[in-house]
């Protein structure tokens, strides 16, 4: 998969990369909520499964990312994004391909991720790669008023 656009690399994400992953994602998720602070997120992600943050580059620049996690029984996945202007080239599919490689070597055996409401071309997206829409109500719950969580150095 690598082999579609000259120049791509997907490789695990290194210190140097932060400024870049979060420009990428203030311009991608433009619309996250107050508690998704990017480099708060991004250095959390160094201390629990590191190896499962994933960076995209052409070049070297870097283009997309994606952020898994195997909590031992299933695996998730966060954080995927492809610059718009490198869309349609099989970078998100390549993405997603490396982790579940990855997460299937940790013995994982099911993925489980959540799309926004209304954000259906990524449905197309997943669906496109075996993902299938699962008859689950999503529920989640704020485990603090998120001063602390933001304060990651
Ligand atoms: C989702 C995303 C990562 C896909 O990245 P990408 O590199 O463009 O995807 P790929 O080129 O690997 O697409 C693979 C296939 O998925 C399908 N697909 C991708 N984007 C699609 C879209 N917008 N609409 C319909 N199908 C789409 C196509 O079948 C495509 O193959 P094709 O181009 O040969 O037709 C990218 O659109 C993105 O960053 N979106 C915004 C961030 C986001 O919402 N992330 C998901 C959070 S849950």
């Amino acid at each position: 998969m690598n082999g579609s656009i000259n120049g791509l690399e997907i490789r695990i994400y290194s210190e140097t990369d932060e400024s870049a992953v979060v420009e990428l994602w203030r311009l991608v998720f433009p619309n996250n909520p107050v508690w998704n602070h990017p480099e708060s997120d991004v250095r959390r992600k160094l201390t629990v499964q590191r190896e499962l943050f994933l960076v995209a580059t052409v070049e070297s620049v870097l283009i997309g990312t994606a952020m898994a996690g195997y909590d031992g029984h299933r695996g998730w996945v966060y954080y995927l994004a492809v610059h718009p202007d490198f869309r349609r080239r099989g970078i998100g599919e390549a993405l997603m391909r490396r982790i579940e490689d990855d997460l299937t070597e940790m013995g994982c055996h099911k993925l489980n991720l959540q799309v926004r409401a209304g954000n259906s071309e990524v449905v197309e997206f997943y669906k496109k790669l075996g993902y299938r829409v699962e008859d689950h109500t999503s529920m989640g719950k704020l485990l603090s008023d998120g001063t602390n969580y933001q304060s990651v150095k």
